[in-house]
């Protein structure tokens, strides 16, 4: 039978020895065998208070309650070195990611085509010395045709297939109505681009309800078509090869007189022949022509002093045949495997 400084000697020595251990503990799963050892139910502890029966019972309770209390300030101490070992680990986590590992990539988005090459056209033009306007999508008829001389139930209404709004509202069929709104403001020379969206009631291979055209326009005194044939030149074989064959070829606009429109060479099947062209080996890209005298009386321009000229390129066309697009459409079903080749 242990004597009583023997039992309290043997508290203190497991006390102290306890402590020790513990606080050499450095990873969290030495924690399981140390707790085992003094704490568990065969634990250290567990066994000298098993022998307390055989202790003089009038020092059994001191005894008792001495190894109690040893016992819940090792528990006290092991939880908070627990805690603090896990708080540990996790920091340790942070320090052991792979850095070398490599990183994710972030997908870049792009312009547009159909904005790339509006960019591109607007900085040939900007290049010849062109200012750049802009206006509303959504028109007053008189600006989208009858300053331009589309007086109400000329036929070249019905070319236009235009979206109205009501009676008066539109959406512009084309960029034109710019050149009313600038002229009625300002004073020649005036050499000026109009870029934007217009609207036409058309789908087809080559057409699309909404489309992108940048209208051009000088006015000055002493201009001629031979000007007109010239900074058109200039545009084409900036922005296409310097051997892209072009065609001027007569046409009618109200507004112009006389009117043209220019078409380039079918770079799709190489002017041979093929849908795109509908097997004329031309694809238009543009109208234009002399700005009509009656414009400029609308605008109060002497048409005696001054003359001018004008253009309005189709800039979906033009992304097609420098692209190699096949069907006008794609520009806008929003599909990232076609968009993301620009
Ligand atoms: C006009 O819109 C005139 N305002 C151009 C103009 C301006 C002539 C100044 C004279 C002076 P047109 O309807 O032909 O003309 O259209 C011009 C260009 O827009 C065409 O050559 C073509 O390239 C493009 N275009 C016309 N309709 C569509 C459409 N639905 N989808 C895509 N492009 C189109």
């Amino acid at each position: 039978m242990p004597n009583m400084p023997s039992m309290y000697e043997e508290l203190l020595r497991l006390k102290s020895l306890a402590g020790e251990e513990l606080a050499a503990i450095s990873q969290v799963g030495e924690l399981e065998l140390f707790r085992v050892k003094y704490l568990g139910r065969k634990g250290e502890f567990t066994f000298v208070l098993r022998q307390l029966g055989q202790a003089p019972p009038e020092e059994r309770p001191r005894l008792g309650q001495l190894a109690n209390e040893i016992k819940q300030e090792l528990e006290i101490a092991f939880a908070e070195r627990e805690a603090r070992l896990i708080e540990a680990d996790a920091g340790t986590i942070k320090v052991t990611l792979d850095l070398t590992l490599p990183g994710r990539t972030i997908p870049f988005g792009k312009l547009h085509p159909v904005t790339q090459v509006m960019d591109a056209v607007c900085a040939i033009f900007e290049g010849l010395g062109f200012a750049v306007a802009e206006g509303p999508d959504v028109e007053v008829d008189f600006y989208n045709f009858e300053a331009l001389n589309i007086p109400a139930h000329h036929p070249a209404r019905a070319m236009h297939d235009t979206f109205y709004i009501s009676d008066s509202l539109l959406l512009r069929t084309h960029t034109s109505p710019m050149q009313a709104r600038i002229m009625e403001k300002e004073q020649p020379p005036l050499r000026v681009i109009a870029p934007g969206k217009v609207y036409r009631c058309d789908s087809d291979i080559t057409h699309t309800p909404m489309f992108h055209q940048v209208e051009g326009f000088l006015v000055d005194r002493h201009i001629s078509f031979a000007d007109l044939k010239g900074v058109l030149s200039v545009f084409i074989t900036r922005m296409f090869a310097q051997d892209t064959p072009i065609r001027f070829r007569p046409s009618f606009f109200p507004f112009t007189e006389p009117s043209a429109e220019v078409d380039i060479g079918c770079v799709l099947c190489g002017g041979k022949g093929c849908r795109v062209c509908k097997h004329t080996g031309w694809l238009e890209i543009l109208g234009a022509g002399m700005i009509d005298p009656e414009v400029f009386k609308k605008v109060g321009y002497d048409p005696e002093e001054y003359s001018g000229f004008a253009f309005g390129l189709g800039i979906e066309r033009i992304a097609m045949l420098k692209y190699g697009i096949t069907d006008i459409r794609l520009f806008y079903e929003n599909d990232l495997r076609f968009l993301s080749q620009f």
